[in-house]
């Protein structure tokens, strides 16, 4: 099944208009994301920087990369937790129609029907429009019939589900990609984990660093258990780049899933494994570096320009800054150095993924 998905994970047959793959977006070299601040969709093309200009639609949110993904009690996917199967029961866009009992396997299912994303916003689309349960249905049959017209995409999933290739419909596509994205990035090992489990060595600074981390930065108040993350969400005000999922330089992050006015600004707590190869960081990519990233949790302001921001933006920030401060990592103070471990001590997460991944036509 993993050897089908990475197939069909490489394949530009994944979008109705043979433009996008799920490579195009999640990258080696940028660590399974890509290396943008916010994602380009349809209408770009080629890799990283060159991808933003090349043109093409914007996608207000950075590219989430696949550690861990899929792995044991990884449950709560994508940056507002859109799907959700932290309860036992998932919740999702599906609305109780859900495709699968496997949050990974419903994840997948929504970037080939995301406008912009893999549908190009055209005349020829018009139909999906509505973005309902039932136009998105089309285009998951549109795409499983293309791909059982396709022997290289269709006989390795055939033989993997043991299903004739007339019988095979989307869910087994989604469920051979979710598949290879579960073994491709599982946890490997990293120095931390040899240093923890076999009396690896770490050098005094990643020493310092991750006492610093479970200690006074607080930072496993919310980047706990085996993925880093504790799958809830949480506000720190970073800024803002690009127009925001709510327009106008806005996202309001979990608020947009739950309509619940305390979830205002509130983000999943990203896990951290190879964090050190996914830049640019935060929800929107607003920051280039590792470092800064990790003071805007503590110190906001000594990231933000006021003057070069709009009053509205300001407006915007102090109502971030309501929701920060009530969270745990707020009145911590950290000096440079102490950042700088921190860095060092996040570079102990790096793992490779099994094999390398390529986009194909
Ligand atoms: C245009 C770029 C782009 C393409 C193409 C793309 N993705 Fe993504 N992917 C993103 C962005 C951006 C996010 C974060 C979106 C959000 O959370 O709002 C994301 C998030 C995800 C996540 C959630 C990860 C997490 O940590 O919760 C999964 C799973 C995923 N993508 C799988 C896929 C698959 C499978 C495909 C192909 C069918 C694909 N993506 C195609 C940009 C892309
Ligand atoms: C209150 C919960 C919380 C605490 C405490 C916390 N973080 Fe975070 N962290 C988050 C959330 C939520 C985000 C994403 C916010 C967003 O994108 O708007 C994030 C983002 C990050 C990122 C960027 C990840 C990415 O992929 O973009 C890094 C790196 C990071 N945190 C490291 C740390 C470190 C180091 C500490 C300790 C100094 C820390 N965090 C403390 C919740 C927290």
């Amino acid at each position: 099944m993993a050897e089908a998905g990475r197939l069909l994970f490489q394949s530009k047959s994944l979008s109705l208009d043979h433009e996008t793959a799920c490579a195009s977006c999640h990258l080696d070299r940028f660590g399974s994301s890509d290396g943008l601040p916010n994602a380009m969709g349809v209408g770009s093309t080629g890799q990283g920087t060159a991808r933003m200009r090349s043109g093409g639609a914007v996608i207000p949110r950075n590219t989430l990369p696949f550690w861990g993904r899929g792995g044991k009690g990884f449950t709560t996917f994508f940056w507002d937790g859109k799907v959700d199967g932290s309860s036992g029961t998932i919740l999702s866009q599906f609305a109780g129609r859900e495709p699968s009992q496997d949050p990974l396997v419903v994840a997948v299912h929504l970037p080939p029907v995301e406008i912009d994303e893999m549908v190009a916003d055209t005349a020829e689309h018009s139909t999906l429009e509505g973005e309902s349960v039932g136009s998105a249905a089309k285009v998951f049959d549109a795409l499983a019939e293309r791909v059982r017209s396709l022997s290289s995409l269709a006989d390795p999933l055939a033989a993997a589900t043991a299903k004739p290739v007339e019988k095979l419909d989307f869910k087994d596509m989604a469920e051979a990609i979710a598949a290879f994205i579960r073994q491709n990035f599982a946890i490997g090992t990293t120095r931390l984990h040899r240093f923890v489990f076999d009396g690896g060595p770490l050098s005094p600074q990643e020493i310092a660093g991750g006492l610093l981390f479970y200690g006074k930065a607080h930072c496993s108040a919310c980047h706990d258990g085996p993925y880093f993350s504790d799958m809830s969400f949480h506000a720190v005000p970073f800024p803002q780049a690009g127009f925001g999922k709510n327009g106008f330089g806005i996202d309001y992050g979990r608020y947009n899933v739950t309509m619940d006015p305390a979830d205002l600004y509130r983000f999943r707590t990203p896990p951290l494994y190879n964090v050190t190869k996914t830049a640019p960081y935060s929800h929107s990519g607003a920051i280039a570096d590792l470092g800064d990233a990790i003071r805007a949790h503590v110190d906001p302001l000594a990231i933000y320009d006021p003057r070069s921001m709009t009053g509205v933006q300001r407006a915007d920030f102090y109502e971030r800054l309501k929701a920060w401060s009530s969270e745990p990592i707020s009145g911590v103070y950290l000096a440079d150095d102490e950042i700088r471990d921190l860095e060092a001590f996040l570079k102990t997460l790096e793992y490779d993924s099994r094999e390398p991944v390529a986009e194909t036509d």
